[in-house]
């Protein structure tokens, strides 16, 4: 009992010493030259919203290669964000420093093991993670904030990289800034930004 009581007091000790030097528990990591390290946990963010088979208008301006091939497969995209950065949008409908997105790509499937589906699919094989990180202070010496990484293995798309270097502005970014709803974020998809109580 003593000991369970020890370690409650330890752990409201700890939040409070997270919380009194106004560091965020979900910081981004990064490598020493600046790669932003596979963030864990996200499981259990936010889950914000998801989506199936998208395709980006091909007369947009800022399409890109990796896009256009991207909408010829339907593809599950599930989207999260990391605790702090959702209450604080809940707060004040602005995403602070650090903000982290997380979306999972998974297959379409339509068949389970024990073959009993007649219609509809769902997350089959994962088969990617892309990362949007909102930084004001980013390590590998950019002045934008927001830096777009993918953590997909590319020589075996079930697979996770440890690490990832962002892309350059205008493979990523340049897109979200100019079409996603609010500040370079596509809440207009998801229903747990877009739809929210007044604060
Ligand atoms: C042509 C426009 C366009 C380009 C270029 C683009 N995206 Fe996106 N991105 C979208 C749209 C639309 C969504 C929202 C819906 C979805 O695809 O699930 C999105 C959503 C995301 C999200 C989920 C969080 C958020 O910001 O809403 C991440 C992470 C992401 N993209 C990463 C990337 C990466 C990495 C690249 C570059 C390799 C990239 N995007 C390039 C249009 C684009």
């Amino acid at each position: 009992m003593a000991a369970i009581v020890f370690s409650i007091v330890a752990m409201a000790l700890f939040d409070f010493v997270l919380e009194a030097d106004g560091q965020s528990n979900f910081a981004p990591q990064y490598t020493a030259s600046g790669e932003l390290i596979r963030p864990v946990g996200f499981e259990t963010w936010v889950f914000v919203g998801s989506n199936l088979g998208l395709a980006y208008r091909p007369d947009l301006p800022d399409i890109t290669a990796q896009e256009s091939i991207r909408a010829n497969q339907p593809l599950f995209h599930n989207i999260y964000i990391d605790p702090e950065a959702y209450a604080y949008f809940r707060k004040t409908r602005e995403f602070p420093t650090p903000t982290i997105l997380i979306m999972e790509m998974f297959k379409a499937a339509d068949k389970e093991p024990k073959d009993v589906l007649a219609k509809g699919a769902f997350d089959g094989e994962r088969i990617g993670i892309e990362v949007a990180v909102k930084n004001v202070a980013r390590p590998d010496g950019s002045k934008t904030p927001w830096a777009y990484y993918d953590f997909t293995d590319p020589r075996d798309r079930s697979k996770i990289l440890p690490s990832a270097a962002a892309f350059p502005d205008a493979a990523c970014e340049t897109c979200h800034r100019k079409h996603a709803g609010k500040d370079n974020v596509w809440v207009q998809l998801y229903p747990r930004l877009r739809d929210m109580p007044s604060p």
